[in-house]
């Protein structure tokens, strides 16, 4: 394994690999056929991908020996010659899980959400999806500063294997090929695909973080945030295992931007005032004492807990960017009902007077 790892570019190789393998599978499958992609997201996703693969990855390596080589010239490659199963286990460990860190303040710190919101507007899925964010978000990005660490204290076989091993399991999870359907499909597989989605981000975790809404009972837009294994979400308490995949993607906020401000914010903004990446955008709070609404027997609500929602009570989506996330809930009868608008109750979502107190 790792005489084959010293292969030149084989990582280039396989990447190039993966993706013409998905690029096959998505046009054989009809996907590229029937898809409803506007050219401004084929422009944020090849752009977003170009930049990437040939600035700001090579950018933080360089960087990276470049300050490693002028302060610290001793550790250079002091890994060589360590078990090779050893570095490829801590590499790929402590990557996925700063990148689990990372894209969970993505969604939870309003700067950081507003790099990867062009992530989350797409409203279909499809490998190509993986490379839309904002350059500065993979700029800041803690794991591919990692890449260039590992390489530089001479662990480069093991990232160019854990890179090769990501590609795959992001790229699929993406995808709309969806091979764990299959899995899903025989009772004899159950097992399997126990075994690998409580490992392994599948694509039916990964479309869950992507459905636009937890109303459809699949989708959890503020939960799977794991990149290649689900073992983090599992831990620290934001897993949602499902089969099932949401019917709607994206975001229910929806703006007018430039495919340029999507992927160059905040050197270049949105025109549209009413988006979080145009230059004075302010989230206002639209809280009110209480509101009075009628609810249906067995139907399922989402509260708004952040008090930024233009349709209070009720979530609209703007919670992104913050730690709040909306509260689901059935209505056990039909009629009118409080609920809390102030979001101080300790009832939520129904009103408990706590808008009275001073
Ligand atoms: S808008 Fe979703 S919780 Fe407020």
């Amino acid at each position: 394994m790792e005489k084959f790892l010293d292969t030149p570019n084989l990582d280039v190789y396989f990447v190039i690999g993966i993706l013409f393998l998905f690029t096959t599978l998505e046009v054989v499958g009809g996907y590229w056929h029937s898809s409803k992609r506007k050219k401004e997201d084929w422009y944020i996703e090849m752009s977003s991908f170009l930049l990437l693969s040939m600035l700001t990855k090579p950018f933080i390596v360089f960087s990276v020996f470049f300050i490693g080589s002028t302060f610290i010239s001793s550790a250079q490659y002091v890994l060589q010659g360590s078990n090779f199963w050893m570095l490829f286990v801590q590499y790929i460990l402590v990557d996925d899980f700063l990148q689990y860190w990372y894209h969970r303040s993505a969604h939870e710190t309003p700067f950081l959400w507003k790099l990867h919101r062009a992530h989350h507007q797409a409203e279909e899925m499809g490998f190509l999806v993986s490379y839309r964010n904002a350059v500065l978000y993979y700029l800041l990005m803690p794991n591919i500063w990692w890449i260039g660490i590992f390489t530089f204290l001479g662990g480069a076989k093991a990232v160019i294997l854990g890179l090769i091993a990501k590609q795959l399991v992001v790229i699929s999870s993406h995808s709309t090929v969806q091979y764990d359907k299959f899995l899903y499909r025989y009772s004899f597989l159950n097992p399997l695909a126990t075994l690998i989605e409580r490992i392994f981000v599948t694509p039916a975790f990964h479309h869950s973080h992507h459905g636009k809404s937890k109303l459809d009972g699949v989708s959890d837009p503020n939960g799977n945030y794991g990149n290649m294994f689900s073992i983090w979400d599992q831990l620290f308490g934001t897993a949602t295992f499902t089969r099932d995949f949401p019917a709607e993607y994206g975001l229910v906020v929806t703006t007018k931007d430039s495919w340029q401000s999507t992927i160059l914010y905040p050197i270049i903004t949105s025109t549209d005032s009413e988006s979080e990446v145009s230059k004075n955008h302010q989230r206002q709070k639209t809280v009110l004492n209480e509101s009075s609404v009628q609810l249906e027997k067995g139907q399922k609500y989402l509260w708004c807990s952040c008090g930024f929602s233009q349709s209070q009570p009720f979530c609209d989506g703007s919670h992104q960017g913050t730690k709040h996330k909306p509260l689901l809930f059935e209505a056990q009868r039909t009629g009118k009902a409080k609920l809390c608008a102030c979001k101080k109750s300790k009832n939520a979502p129904f009103c408990d007077n706590s808008h009275l107190e001073a």
